[in-house]
């Protein structure tokens, strides 16, 4: 098959890690005889250093003229402190998911036995967690009306939400429930706010209508944040809100051991953006020791998710499995002799293209 792949790196150890996916990438090409072209564009505080836009119109053109997106991370301690900055890296990130239509965020959290100790949880509670969060990613609060009073002293932000916004993302995760484990758990704030209302309204007409051998049920967000610790095994498809899921799966990221092994999927109608769900870690820029697997699980996911490339994005996840029970371990898994990020995407690049010629 021939692709287009947007290649956004973006800041921090965003184009670190990057390069790995992007090595892991060429070895599918080569084994499995694709050919896929990269064209690289800026987002973030990189662009905005370059033309003053987190995310410059040739951006979007890139994007839209590509059959994917790859993308690193995006923020920079420059602009987190300073309230008054006129434009910031995150803006970009706001902005691309808007133009591109990525209304739905879909962030898997399962477990690898090697990190069954790495979890701040209890080897026993992470076992056999599998699940997958579909978070709303341009509707509410974060694109609601906000302003300032004009004496500064008031500020607000509305979250609003329409029928039809609910109703987009709630077939995906049903269809993916129906894909798992047949259980989607709505979380919301029902008992206080009216958008969640309306989101139990929705849903729940919706599963009668469609997809009424689906399991479901509803989660007040707070309960469900206690969930996520003392039984995160119950879970398959939560399902919620702009917020609500930028907050639960920041939190269901770190129960797993490491959250540099995460990937994410941002989907919408037209081009599909895969992340790793970690940020870009300032501190750690240029040093050649983030863990390069949140982003090779995002090439994966991308495989699979935009091309339908099953056989290939089954074959990295071996290889980063495999990579793991070899013992090549960032710093974030192994304190004492860790290996460096390009150690880690050579060795998976290399476990595929091998992986891969055995198959065939
Ligand atoms: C995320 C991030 C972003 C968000 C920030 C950087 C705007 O935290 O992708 O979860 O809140 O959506
Ligand atoms: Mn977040």
């Amino acid at each position: 098959m021939e692709k287009k792949i947007a290649v956004l790196k973006g800041d921090g150890i965003g184009p670190e890690v990057t390069d790995q996916a992007l090595k892991v990438l060429k070895a599918v090409e080569k084994t499995f005889g694709h050919k896929f072209h990269y064209t690289e564009a800026l987002v973030g505080a990189v662009a905005i250093d370059a033309t003053g836009n987190p995310f410059p119109e040739e951006t979007l053109k890139v994007c839209q003229s590509s059959d994917a997106i790859l993308f690193g991370a995006i923020g920079h301690p420059k602009y987190d402190n300073d309230p008054k900055a006129k434009v910031r890296p995150e803006q970009g990130l706001l902005a691309m998911r808007k133009a591109l239509g990525l209304f739905a965020n879909i962030r898997p959290v399962n477990t690898y036995k090697i990190l069954e100790n790495a979890s701040p949880l209890r080897a026993d509670l992470v076992q056999n967690v599998d699940f997958v969060v579909f978070r709303e990613l341009t509707g509410g609060i974060y694109f609601g009306t906000r302003g300032r009073s004009e004496d500064g002293n008031m500020a607000f932000d509305t979250c609003t939400y329409t029928r039809d916004e609910i109703l987009r993302i709630s077939k995906l995760a049903f269809e993916s429930a129906r894909q798992r484990k047949n259980h989607v758990t709505l979380v919301d704030k029902a008992n206080v706010l009216a958008s969640s209302r309306l989101w139990r309204e929705v849903v729940k007409e919706y599963h009668a209508a469609n997809f009424a051998d689906v399991t479901l049920d509803f989660m007040f967000v707070d309960n469900a944040a206690m969930k996520i610790i003392q039984q995160p095994a119950f879970f398959d498809v939560v399902l919620t809100e702009n917020m609500f899921g930028d907050i639960i799966t920041d939190e269901a990221s770190v129960i797993t051991g490491s959250m540099g092994m995460l990937p994410s999927a941002s989907v919408g109608s037209v081009v599909g953006l895969y992340e790793p769900i970690h940020g870009s870690y300032p501190e750690g820029a240029g040093l050649n020791i983030a863990n390069p697997n949140g982003a090779i699980l995002s090439a994966a996911l991308l495989l699979e998710t935009s091309f339908g490339m099953v056989a290939e994005a089954k074959a990295i996840r071996a290889a980063v499995e495999k990579a793991m029970e070899d013992g090549i371990l960032t710093i974030d898994i192994r304190r004492e002799k860790p290996n460096s990020t390009t150690e880690v995407g050579d060795y998976v690049a290399n476990l595929v293209a091998k992986g891969a010629s055995v198959v065939a």
